[in-house]
């Protein structure tokens, strides 16, 4: 079967979420060497983080793992940890935007704990889509028929995400260059 549009979709949004993730880890190595980082460029990226992919690209994701659970009962073990981190992944960003408020309006907190907060938040990010893409969507395009796809296509066609084939990118343009040009 070719990738079922859905499936292409969510694989395009890891592309940009990689991507910005690229962009955090360099960020990270400037603070990390120069004690300075662009602060605004990480706000831009979370804000992009909690705008598209937390609030709607996880949803699409639990959509596909809904149908394939119907379909094959086993499945909701293999997506539990997943589904776990769907509950979580938005709150870590909101509390990583808390951090950068808090160095933003010059609270003092020491270097380690920022360069943590920043580290985890990668980290978690990067594994979360390994763990998708290793297991658990060559389980969907095992499980789910074509027409599975059809009604999972029909409710994740709604929103596009800027920086993953949307067309306009609004305040994120400066992310959607940054793409471009590591392409
Ligand atoms: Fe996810
Ligand atoms: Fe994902």
């Amino acid at each position: 079967m070719t990738t079922p549009p859905t499936l292409q979709r969510i694989v395009a949004e890891h592309k940009a979420i990689a991507a910005m993730m690229n962009v955090m880890e360099a960020e990270i190595i400037e603070l990390e060497a120069k004690g300075a980082f662009d602060i605004d460029l990480v706000r831009l990226i979370l804000s992009y983080m909690a705008e598209y992919p937390d609030r709607f690209h996880h949803p699409k994701e639990e959509l596909l793992f809904a149908a394939a659970t119907a379909k094959r009962p086993s499945f909701a073990t293999l997506a539990a940890a997943i589904h776990d981190e769907h509950e979580n992944l938005p709150g870590a960003t909101e509390d990583l935007l808390k951090t950068l408020d808090v160095i933003e309006i010059g609270q003092s907190m020491p270097l380690d704990e920022v360069l943590g907060a920043l580290k985890s938040y990668v980290v978690n990010q990067r594994a979360h889509m390994a763990a998708e893409k290793d297991q658990l969507f060559p389980a969907l395009l095992e499980i789910l028929g074509a027409d599975d796809w059809t009604v999972a296509e029909a409710q994740a066609a709604a929103i596009e995400d800027p920086l993953a084939g949307g067309s306009d990118p609004g305040p994120y343009r400066r992310l959607q260059d940054l793409i471009l040009a590591a392409v």
